[in-house]
């Protein structure tokens, strides 16, 4: 299990317990974690399921795929250090990742 924290925008925090193998995406939503939406099921075709990665997170989460970044020019507030959670597998060099949904889902 790798522990992931979720900050809302609101400045409320939740850390969750994530089975490694599942993404961020689905981790949040099994969890209820409010301001992912994950709309396409993880296909990364939807750009519902953004969050910015801590800094501190950045190199080991790593870059965006050609088509992550396709669909985050579509996103609500995207920074530079904006992901798709659906293309973020969890294990456990993850453990401890800090991730912060924005505003708004686009
Ligand atoms: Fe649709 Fe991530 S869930 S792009």
């Amino acid at each position: 299990m790798t522990k992931i924290q979720f900050n809302d925008n609101s400045g409320e925090t939740r850390i969750i317990d994530v089975e490694n193998g599942t993404t961020v995406m689905e981790a949040a939503i099994r969890n209820a974690i409010p301001g992912i939406e994950g709309e396409c099921g993880g296909a990364c075709a939807c750009g519902t399921c953004h969050v910015y990665v801590d800094e501190a997170w950045r190199e080991r989460v790593g870059g965006r795929t050609p088509m992550e970044e396709d669909m985050l020019n579509f996103g609500f507030d995207v920074r530079p250090n904006s992901r798709l959670s659906c293309q973020i597998k969890v294990s456990d060099a993850l453990d401890g990742l800090v991730v912060t949904t924005p505003e708004r889902q686009a």
